[in-house]
């Protein structure tokens, strides 16, 4: 069945064209200077980049790398990550956070997450703790830090380290810390569809300690120092001229959009309480001390009626995904391969509730109000059905 919304344009779930018109004259000639320098490799926009970003996020040292997936397995490398090594980490994430731990031997020790946030709950850290844990993997859900305070202080009781994964979570910041800057090194995503995306695949690694961050940059040049002598066995994994030259102008805009995907959630949590909606749909919590950067407005859907939604949606050219369907426990090739103390409820009962929409920084207004319209058209109907 179909509103009336049918006729109208249709709103994406992203516009990654879209939002970079604004800035296209500028990134073409920034990427002009790259192609006529030849250094498309460890050339000037690179480490101006990581200059700005260390400062940006607090730290000392900023390394650019090829994806936040390489960044994750570089920064579990750096903490001496191998194999049969734990790493504690939640389950309802993308992939690449539990892969990287498998790749270097280790075990994944999943921990259920806090229903309201998505993140990982930090009560059961304590007793997924082994002899051989050695690091401890928080990720900054959707866009807002998970429970720092609590992790930390686990973290610190028993001298692990804490490795955040921030693919997500940009500017995020908890306690006035920013994303990134609390734990031994934090794993920042350039994916063209994050808060800060680039134009092809890109990451960061931010880290405070001068030795690690030198380690870091090793192991992320072949473990080569000096030129062709390798005293341990690293990746090959950049960042390169042409997407730092890019990132570098897109950031610039960067609290900018973060501001106008705050107002997005805004007119969106006020709206579905203005209708009343927030009976039918969880609205996504925001925590006391967490900034929340919103790369995803996620609401939850119960009783098997969210891929309902989802379709209706799409039925009325509405864009909204499901991050994330199936929990890593659940994935077959992660199958006798990981530990979890506890049984995970809150991760399976969010995989089955989620659902995100359209947040991107150019949303309008009308966009958000036609959304949440055809949102409450569909519980009126299912209403009705029932
Ligand atoms: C939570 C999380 N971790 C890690 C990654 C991996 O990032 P990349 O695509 O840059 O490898 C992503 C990307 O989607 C992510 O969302």
């Amino acid at each position: 069945m179909k509103t009336a919304s049918q006729e109208l344009a249709p709103i994406p779930l992203l516009d990654v064209a879209g939002g970079n018109q604004p800035q296209r004259e500028e990134i073409l000639a920034e990427l002009a200077k790259v192609l006529d320098s030849g250094k498309f490799l460890y050339g000037p926009q690179v480490q101006q980049f990581e200059s700005t970003m260390a400062e940006r996020i607090g730290v000392k040292q900023a390394v650019g790398c090829a994806s936040c997936s390489d960044a994750l397995l570089l920064a579990m490398m750096a903490c001496d990550v191998g194999p049969l090594d734990e790493v504690i980490l939640p389950s309802f994430t993308f992939f690449a956070t539990a892969s990287a731990v498998v790749r270097l031997g280790a075990v994944p020790v999943f921990v259920d997450i806090i229903p309201g946030t998505f993140n990982i709950d930090p009560n059961q850290l304590e007793s997924s703790i082994t002899n051989r844990t050695r690091a401890i993997m928080p990720v900054h859900l959707f866009g807002q830090c998970a429970a720092m305070d609590e992790i930390l202080d686990v973290a610190d009781r028993r001298g692990i380290p804490v490795i955040e994964d921030a693919a997500q979570a940009i500017d995020a910041k908890w306690r006035g810390q920013v994303a990134g800057s609390m734990g031994r090194i934090g794993c920042f995503s350039f994916y063209p569809t994050k808060n800060l995306g680039g134009m092809g695949d890109g990451g960061l690694l931010s880290v405070d300690d001068e030795d690690v961050a030198s380690r870091l940059r090793k192991l992320a040049a072949h473990g080569m120092q000096p030129r062709y002598h390798h005293s341990e066995i690293g990746i090959n994994s950049r960042l390169d001229t042409f997407q730092a030259a890019v990132l570098g102008i897109k950031l610039r805009q960067l609290t900018h959009w973060v501001e106008q995907r705050r107002a997005n959630a805004q007119q969106y949590t006020d709206l579905f309480r203005e209708h009343g909606l927030d009976k039918s749909l969880g609205i996504p919590e925001t925590t006391e001390h967490a900034d929340h950067v919103w790369n995803q407005y996620t609401v939850r859907v119960s009783a098997g009626r969210r891929d309902a939604l989802k379709a209706w949606l799409s039925d009325n050219k509405i864009g909204s995904e499901v991050y994330y369907p199936v929990p890593l426990h659940r994935q077959p090739c992660f199958e006798g391969r990981f530990r979890a103390e506890f049984p995970l409820l809150e991760t399976e009962r969010a995989a089955r509730e989620v659902l995100s929409l359209p947040c991107f920084p150019e949303l309008t207004v009308d966009e958000v109000r036609r959304v949440v319209e055809c949102c409450r058209a569909f519980f009126a109907s299912s209403a009705v059905a029932a």
